[in-house]
């Protein structure tokens, strides 16, 4: 049989795990010099969904000038109002293990999980995350919005890479 679609975090963080500082900003990962892209258009193409909480989905169209970023993909918000969806976004308001089970038994690519923290930790409490590829910035924040809040996770390390200044670590999740 075919392996499932798995559900990938793909994410940067600071080096003490924070994913955005307390008001949002993410100059600290911006300023930091890379190489290339840093490995995310190999990722992209791997993917042909994406996930995301409405605080991440609301940072993009605050944030990014261009057009939507993920619109060669199917992207879904979760949140718990309800929105009218928009030409590149579905806004989900259901359970989320019930949404992805039903995603990970369609045909496709692997899913990207894109943030922010509160999904990810919701995902990882269900047991949803199958690998979490994590580009660490040489960056300490002190404080900020948490990669990993109040969860557990037991990882096996398929592999690390560099880009400049970043480290890049992929995990599997184990079961
Ligand atoms: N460093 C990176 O690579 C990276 C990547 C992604 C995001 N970020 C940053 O992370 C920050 C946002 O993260 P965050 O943790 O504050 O928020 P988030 O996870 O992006 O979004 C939280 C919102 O998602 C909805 N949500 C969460 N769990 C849900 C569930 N189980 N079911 C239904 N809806 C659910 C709720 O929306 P409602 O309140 O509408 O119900 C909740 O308020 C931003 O600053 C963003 O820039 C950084």
């Amino acid at each position: 049989m075919a392996e499932k679609r798995r559900v990938v975090v793909f994410i940067a963080s600071s080096l003490d795990g924070y994913i955005a500082t307390k008001d949002d900003s993410l100059d600290w990962l911006f300023n930091v010099e890379g190489d290339g892209d840093n490995g995310y258009s190999e990722f992209y193409a791997t993917v042909d969904t994406v996930l995301m909480g409405k605080r991440t989905y609301d940072w993009i169209i605050q944030h990014v000038t261009e057009e939507f970023p993920y619109k060669e993909k199917e992207c879904y918000v979760f949140t718990s109002s309800n929105q009218e969806h928009t030409e590149y976004t579905r806004f989900i308001n259901e359970d989320i293990v019930d949404f992805t089970n039903k995603l990970k038994k369609q045909k496709g690519k692997n899913i990207w999980l894109v943030g922010g923290g509160e999904i990810i930790q919701s995902f990882i409490k269900e047991e949803l995350v199958n690998e979490v590829i994590l580009t660490v910035a040489p960056a300490v924040l002190g404080n900020g919005i948490p990669l990993f809040k109040e969860v557990q996770l037991e990882l096996s390390l398929i592999g690390t890479r560099t880009f400049n200044q970043f480290v890049e670590l992929h995990y599997e999740v184990k079961k």
